[in-house]
């Protein structure tokens, strides 16, 4: 069959899956991402469901250009919008820097932002993630951002350290680099049986250790796990800076914020919390301080 008629007849079947409009806006990426392959392997993928971001290797957020690689979670406009709404909260300069850890980093995203956003040497980060795949892409991202990975006494610039733990095992605060001042989190929070009607762009092609919030081995069904994890970690001494920008912001899924704020009092001891909209309207962060 000629090559011309082959990628025709695939994007027929790319407009009758996505919409003609959603279909030849992917298509005028396609053919700019030439560095992805060719477009027909590429229409290929995207007919038989691969989610575009995974197709063409890139995802903007705020102002970077991110890596993507399955079956590392691609970054979400919502995480992407309370990112920036951070970054435009605090703002450390280098006499009043602010050390950042972020929980369960996947691409690394969210410090990467941070990073970029904040003035230089201002910024000092580090993401843990269990995947190691997730590790090494967040190192790639960082490389591409211009983040160094250690501090070098030549350079001020910001530095976000990606490194492998289980934010659920018991002993990991116990191995913590420092305290800090601001700790994020965007955790596994998605319920089984919302899991089990994902589409199959998500299911078959994102790891569901991104999206579980209850993993197989942790008794519960309400997907907080990772919640509770968190806030016993930040009620532990020496986690947590006592600065007056020390926060924890949590992203978290569909009407879980308020079950957050409890748990961010109770067992994380942060008296003062908030709850941030995302750009639909729905509840998606939680904001918890000290005082
Ligand atoms: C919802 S994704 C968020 C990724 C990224 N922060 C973002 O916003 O796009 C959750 C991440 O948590 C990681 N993860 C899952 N279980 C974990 C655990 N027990 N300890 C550390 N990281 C974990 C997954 O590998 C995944 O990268």
């Amino acid at each position: 069959m000629p090559r011309q008629h082959h990628v025709a007849q695939l994007f027929l079947a790319l407009t009758k899956s996505i919409g003609r409009q959603s279909a030849n806006q992917e298509l005028n990426w396609m053919k700019r991402a030439t560095h992805a392959g060719c477009l027909k392997e590429m229409l290929e993928r995207r007919v038989e469901g691969e989610p575009l971001q995974y197709i063409l290797g890139t995802q903007p957020f705020g102002p970077l250009d991110l890596l993507t690689r399955a079956p590392i979670l691609i970054p979400r406009p919502e995480t992407e919008h309370w990112a920036i709404r951070l970054a435009e909260l605090l703002q450390p300069t280098i006499e009043r820097p602010l050390s950042v850890l972020d929980l369960c980093t996947g691409s690394g995203c969210i410090p990467l932002l941070l990073c970029h956003l904040w003035a230089r040497g201002s910024t000092r980060a580090y993401g843990v993630d269990i995947s190691d795949h997730a590790v090494q892409l967040a190192k790639d991202n960082a490389a591409r951002c211009g983040i160094p990975g250690v501090a070098s006494p030549h350079h001020f610039s910001n530095v976000y350290t990606p490194y492998l733990a289980n934010v659920l095992d018991a002993t990991f605060g116990d191995s913590l680099p420092r305290s800090f001042d601001v700790i994020t989190s965007n955790p596994p929070y998605i319920l089984l049986n919302e899991y089990h009607q994902l589409p199959r762009s998500v299911k078959d092609y994102e790891d569901p250790r991104a999206l579980l919030g209850d993993p197989p081995d942790i008794p519960g069904t309400d997907g907080l796990a990772f919640y509770h994890a968190i806030a016993r970690l930040v009620a532990r001494d020496g986690v947590l800076n006592e600065g007056d920008q020390t926060m924890v912001v949590l992203e978290v899924g569909d009407k879980q914020a308020a079950a957050v704020e409890a748990i961010l009092k109770t067992e994380g001891r942060l008296n003062r919390t908030e709850i941030w909209l995302d750009p639909w309207g729905k509840e998606r962060v939680v904001v918890g301080r000290r005082k």
